[in-house]
């Protein structure tokens, strides 16, 4: 069998999150590099690679047959997890898709996400909005890593089934785990935070006031005041 190349850090994260002994469903799985990586290092007895495009699925069977994961790994076509039947899987990867996406994802697939037990979430965009939809939906970030790849942050998310214990807004922007476990990339996200709220800050006390920009200045001030304290700290 062909040795595995090495997988980039994000992606490493994501594997890193799985629970030894899962059946996957890699949703948007586009070269199939977590499920091949997930069954040929034992963590996964067998995984579902599942796109809704051809040219992906192409590529990820490609490398199923590249590493000889044929046995481990099945492809299937489709959007979201309508490819995937109840009871299939108990763990669901999606990742490299926006947040907003994410979340459309897991909302259209309720009834075979009451049978899965862990999901594993990695938002390119609208990290926000998918914390608040996770929270809204009774589930529970159960860990939280940030991950740098070419100068770039990204978040990983474990997510299981249970209302969380969010408290504050604060938490759903940064992320409540991420703040507790006091990742070593925090520093870099609050920083990024507070410049992106100080331009909207500036923006909005220099436009023609309105109740809604009203509403928002405090708002983003507010939020910019937590953050500062956090950074702080
Ligand atoms: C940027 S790639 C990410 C690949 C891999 N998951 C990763 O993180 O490196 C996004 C993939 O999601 C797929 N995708 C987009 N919308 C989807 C949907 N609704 N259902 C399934 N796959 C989808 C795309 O075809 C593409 O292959």
């Amino acid at each position: 069998m062909k040795k595995l190349p090495k997988l980039s850090e994000r992606l490493q994260a994501i594997a890193d999150m799985v629970p030894y002994g899962s059946a996957v469903a890699d949703i948007g799985t586009d070269h199939a590099y977590i499920p091949v990586y997930l069954t040929n290092k034992g963590i996964s007895k067998f995984a579902y690679a599942s796109d809704v495009k051809k040219g992906p699925l192409l590529r990820a069977k490609s490398t199923i047959r590249e590493f000889d994961a044929q046995r481990a790994v099945e492809t299937r076509m489709g959007n979201g997890l309508e490819s995937i039947k109840c009871g299939e899987a108990d763990t669901v990867i999606i990742a490299g898709m926006g947040g907003i996406l994410i979340s459309n994802i897991l909302d259209n697939s309720k009834d075979v996400l009451s049978e899965v037990k862990t999901l594993i979430l990695q938002p390119m965009t609208a990290v926000y909005e998918l914390r608040k939809y996770l929270y809204e939906n009774d589930y529970t970030v159960s860990d939280e890593i940030l991950v740098k790849e070419e100068n770039k942050l990204y978040t990983v998310i474990k997510a299981i089934h249970g209302k969380d214990d969010v408290q504050s807004e604060l938490q759903l922007h940064i992320g409540k785990k991420l703040i507790e476990n006091n990742d070593k990339l925090l520093p870099e996200l609050l920083n990024k935070y507070i410049n992106k709220l100080t331009k909207q800050i500036n923006g909005l006390s220099f436009a023609e006031v309105t109740e809604e920009r009203s509403l928002k200045l405090k708002s983003c001030k507010n939020l910019l005041a937590q953050i500062n304290s956090i950074y702080n700290s």
